[in-house]
């Protein structure tokens, strides 16, 4: 069994500034980090799928590297992979990692390969500098092709903005060029098990080509569910969370978890009898 933590879209401002005058996300990511080094010691990587910080500064991912540590320190072993989103910067973020290897490598884009247990995660970047919209350009898309032809091993795509429309149409408009081109080198790959995303700060499933394709939500803010045609592009304070992958050797599967608190848990039974009553 192998379990991947996915978190995405924390979007850390320098100075824990709230982002949009209103969403502590220094805070949110603070307790979305203490609930998965309490809840999930067995994972084996954690996976951020972009829009690290908000702004893209040194600054911002300063207090980043600072807010994650508790990861770092808890799990010393246990990989932490991050890739850049449209609000990330490239450079500021190499260099606030230096002791990422993988973030070094792929030439002018943040691409690279890691394995985890049996899988092989291929993190794509889909960045377009000072552009909200992402693009997997050819030089991109080769690089993809080239891995996955290198190895039928199971595979598991990660990148920020995702390769579909959802409907939510001012996210749609800051899509990704090369969606369609990306769907053939997909297809031509069965060992892709998944394609894990961001961007959208909330649930999505859907699939590209036959094989299963996902958003994760945000540990801060969510991006409101409206559907209606030309809706106002508005996010909600829906509760914060992430994504947990299993992969049993057979398939994938996808957790949502929550990280506020709840009532419960509850058993079911007592004395071996249901609690009927
Ligand atoms: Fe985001
Ligand atoms: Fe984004």
């Amino acid at each position: 069994m192998t379990l991947l933590v996915q978190l995405s879209d924390l979007h850390i401002k320098a100075g824990r500034r709230l982002a949009y005058g209103r969403v502590d996300t220094a805070a949110f990511l603070e307790a979305c980090v203490a609930r998965v080094v309490a809840r999930h010691p067995d994972a084996d990587a954690v996976v951020i799928t972009g829009d690290l910080v908000d702004h893209g500064t040194p600054q911002d991912y300063a207090l980043l590297r600072e807010l994650l540590q508790p990861l770092l320190r808890e799990h010393p072993r246990r990989p932490v992979y991050l890739l850049p989103g449209n609000h990330d910067e490239r450079r500021a973020l190499r260099e606030a990692f230096p002791e990422h290897p993988h973030l070094q490598s792929g030439g002018s884009f943040i691409q690279y390969e890691a394995a985890v247990g049996p899988l092989r995660l291929l993190a794509l970047d889909t960045v377009v500098p000072g552009e909200g919209g992402g693009s997997l350009c050819a030089e991109r898309l080769a690089w993809l092709s080239e891995r996955l032809a290198a190895s039928d091993w199971p595979a598991v795509l990660l990148m920020h903005h995702p390769p579909f429309d959802t409907g939510i149409g001012h996210m749609d408009r800051l899509g990704l060029q090369g969606a369609r081109a990306f769907e053939a080198v997909v297809s031509s790959h069965p060992q892709v098990q998944a394609i894990l995303c961001g961007h959208l700060h909330r649930t999505i499933h859907t699939r590209v080509g036959r094989t299963p394709a996902s958003t994760c939500p945000s540990p801060a803010h969510q991006v409101a569910l409206d559907l209606r045609a030309g809706g106002p592009d508005c996010y909600v304070m829906e509760p914060p969370g992430y994504q947990l992958h299993r992969w049993d050797g057979r398939r994938l599967v996808t957790h949502t978890a929550l990280v506020d608190d709840f009532a419960g848990p509850f058993p079911f039974r007592e004395a071996g009898r249901l609690i009927d009553g």
